[in-house]
């Protein structure tokens, strides 16, 4: 295996699937499903509740394991990787809600999840230069996401858009090639929703980015390839004004909205 993240182009392929399969007992939840996600690209996957959106995300992220097919990160077959490797191979999912710890102040959540990436605890205090280069990451992370001004704020006292924003940032912290976001808007007020908008665009400028979103109208002006799930399978990919163009896709989902 060759090594083509050195001479990657600026829209190189980072993630692909080929032919992935999921069933729980009966359901097939995700049909021999093959896309790719390339650098510096938005790729939105859209479909109705039950199409099998989240369950592709948990197969990237490695909380499913697949039935067939496999799942390859700059060539490298990354199928039998658990969560945590699969996060130090690059391949980072936010939104876990979970993530957050709420008596910790922003900077040490994000110190925390860098420190996934940079080694133990033990390895960095025993470095002095180790540990200089965490709180560059640290704060790093913090300034892209916006939230240098609350650095020092305990996390549970944070809005819930700013919480976004701080899981935003962790997942940030472990220098991913590709993030997963699921339903990144769900929940947001117009003010929040605007500003984790942004900051999604900004993050499809250097980063591979999956985006699940209900709000078609944010999809379709922002979303650089498009992917329609319906029932687990691929209906359509492509562009979005292939998509919106699709007869199949305005038949089975979109409906009069596009
Ligand atoms: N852990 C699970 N166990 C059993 N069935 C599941 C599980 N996760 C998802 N499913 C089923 O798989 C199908 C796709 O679900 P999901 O991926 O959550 O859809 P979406 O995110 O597009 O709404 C649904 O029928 C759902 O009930
Ligand atoms: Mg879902």
């Amino acid at each position: 295996m060759g090594d083509p993240a050195a001479t990657t182009p600026a829209n190189a392929l980072v993630l692909c699937t080929e032919g992935l399969s999921k069933s729980f007992g009966g359901l097939q939840a995700t049909r021999d499903v093959s896309l790719s996600l390339h650098r510096n690209e938005l790729h939105a996957v859209i479909g109705p509740n039950g199409a099998g959106k989240s369950t592709l995300v948990n197969l990237l992220a490695g909380e499913f394991t697949p039935s067939a097919g496999r799942i390859l990160l700059e060539g490298r077959d990354i199928t039998s990787l658990n969560v945590w490797q699969r996060t130090r191979a690059g391949v980072a999912r936010s939104f876990q809600r979970t993530n957050i710890f709420l008596p910790l102040t922003v900077h040490e959540n994000v110190r925390l999840a860098a420190q996934a990436r940079t080694g133990t605890l033990a390895s960095l205090l025993s470095r002095a230069a180790n540990s200089r280069t965490l709180f560059e990451i640290t704060d790093l992370a913090i300034e892209r996401v916006g939230l240098t001004q609350s650095r020092l704020r305990p996390s549970g006292e944070l809005s819930h858009g700013e919480q976004r924003q701080l899981e935003i940032a962790m997942t940030l912290a472990t220098d991913p090639k590709v993030l997963l976001l699921d339903e990144p808007l769900a929940g947001m007020g117009q003010e929040e929703g605007e500003r984790i908008s942004a900051l999604l665009k900004s993050l499809a400028r250097d980063h591979a980015v999956l985006l699940i979103e209900h709000d078609m109208d944010f999809v379709f002006k922002v979303a650089d390839v498009m992917t329609v799930l319906v029932e687990g399978a691929v209906l359509a990919s492509g562009t979005p004004q292939s998509v919106r163009e699709s007869a199949a896709v305005q038949a089975a989902y979109l409906g009069g909205h596009a």
